[in-house]
């Protein structure tokens, strides 16, 4: 027997509720702030991600699943869609947009990462990208939606978490500062610390062993050593944050896992399990586009992993509107009656009802039976009677009463009996 792949999860449609009712929210939530859908390709050309996600980081070191195609490219399965996105704003121009141009997308995701609760190998972002603006209000616009769509979701018990990393003029003082703090510590930390202590000091602040934690709380801070203009645009950050009345809290030990990510950078965490299950992540990448050959170009955005949002939607119990309105179903006896119900069945459905006709071949007792277990709300039964007298039988399934209704003007009748949500 053929499984999902390992960390692959498929979508069943007792899930799709749940699944739809987060994107009717985040597009809702989009298009209020006047931003626009982007899609782009499932896989790019493997170079993309190597240059801006970081030689350096565990996306490229150990996660991408990247192959050579048959004219002999080396094509990577799309590990996160900020890179994408910037490819395509350079590629169509649309640096001669108003700027900040404004995006939003949904794509899966690959990542071939060890598999658990809320980590998959394939998973599926909602994520914004403001183009072409430097202006610390656009970092709190963005973190505004990204708080603001928690809220609309109804998830409670979330910490927003916000720092500041500096950026090319600043940050390497700080990570030799970093460098020669934990140069003294290093016996004590884990060898996935010790291994990035001089490749990639930042990551050392966010590792999750609790023997490395105490020293990362006692760390240098990067909000403590920035230039004077990250300094100027972090405070002008919070400012506007606080105008705005966002929860956030400072955390020096938030760094990202994407090398990308300049000045501002900011994640939503349930309250009570941290880091490992981070529901959105964000920040800004003022350095991505020339990294890709365009000219400086400011950027920031964030992505929200869809399987995490509905995992937590679950876990709080938040009611989600039923997925479709509760079905009419047709029973028929006869030869006549399924002609007879397959053509009003068209007919309701083009006054945009929802009907499902029963398997035939079955006694009326037996269908009446399928139809209270699809949850119709109300069921027509269409005999011979029925026909001759051009009527229907029509039983409410929950009241357990039925009447018999012309099939002239059932469309109006059948309105009435408004199907309540499962
Ligand atoms: P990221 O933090 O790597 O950022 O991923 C964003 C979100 O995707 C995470 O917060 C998490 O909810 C979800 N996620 C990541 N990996 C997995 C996984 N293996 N299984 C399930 N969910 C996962 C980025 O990808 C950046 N491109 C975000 C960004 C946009 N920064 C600026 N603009």
């Amino acid at each position: 027997m053929y499984k999902a792949p390992r960390g692959t999860a498929d979508i069943l449609p007792a899930e799709q509720r749940h699944w739809h009712y987060v994107e009717e929210r985040a597009v809702a939530l989009a298009r209020r702030h006047g931003y626009q859908r982007i899609d782009t390709p499932v896989f790019e050309v493997a170079g993309l991600f190597v240059r801006t996600v970081g030689q350096e980081t565990d996306i490229v070191q150990k996660e991408m699943y990247t192959f050579e195609d048959r004219g002999g490219e080396e094509m990577t399965l799309r590990p996160e869609g900020t890179a994408p996105v910037c490819r395509a704003y350079l590629e169509h121009g649309m640096h001669n947009l108003p700027q900040p141009v404004r995006l939003y997308y949904f794509c899966p995701v690959f990542r071939y990462e060890r598999p658990q609760s809320g980590r998959y190998r394939q998973h599926h972002q909602f994520g914004v990208e403001a183009l072409g603006d430097a202006d610390p209000a656009v970092d709190a616009e963005v973190i505004g939606m990204a708080w603001g769509l928690m809220q609309d979701l109804g998830l409670r018990d979330l910490s927003l978490l916000v720092n500041s990393i500096g950026d090319s003029a600043c940050r390497p003082a700080y990570l030799d500062r970093l460098r020669e703090y934990y140069a003294p510590r290093l016996e004590a930390l884990c060898p996935d610390c010790r291994a990035r202590h001089q490749r990639n000091p930042l990551r050392l602040l966010d590792c999750k062993r609790e023997s490395c934690q105490p020293y990362a709380l006692e760390a240098p801070r990067s909000a403590d050593h920035l230039c004077p203009e990250c300094q100027e645009h972090w405070q002008s950050l919070l400012g506007h944050l606080e105008i705005l009345g966002i929860p956030y809290r400072q955390d020096h030990r938030l760094v990202r896992g994407l090398d990308y990510y300049t000045r501002t950078v900011f994640e939503v965490h349930p309250q009570e399990e941290g880091g490992q299950s981070t529901i959105c992540g964000g920040g800004r990448y003022d350095g991505l586009i020339q990294e890709l050959g365009g000219p400086p170009t400011p950027g920031i955005g964030f992505a929200t992993g869809m399987e995490r949002m509905v995992l937590n939607l679950q876990r709080q119990g938040v009611a989600v509107p039923a997925e479709a309105p509760r079905p009419i179903a047709i029973a028929h006896m006869g030869p006549a009656g399924q002609r007879e119900a397959i053509r009003l069945a068209r007919r309701l459905r083009s006054a945009g009802l929802t009907v499902v006709v029963t398997p035939a071949a079955r006694s009326l007792k037996a269908q009446m039976r399928h139809a209270s277990a699809m949850g119709a709300a109300v069921t027509l039964i269409l005999g011979e009677e029925e026909i001759r007298k051009a009527e229907v039988t029509l039983r409410d399934m929950d009241a357990g009463r039925q009447e018999s209704v012309p099939v002239e003007g059932l469309e109006a009748r059948l309105a009435e009996c408004t199907p309540r949500p499962q």
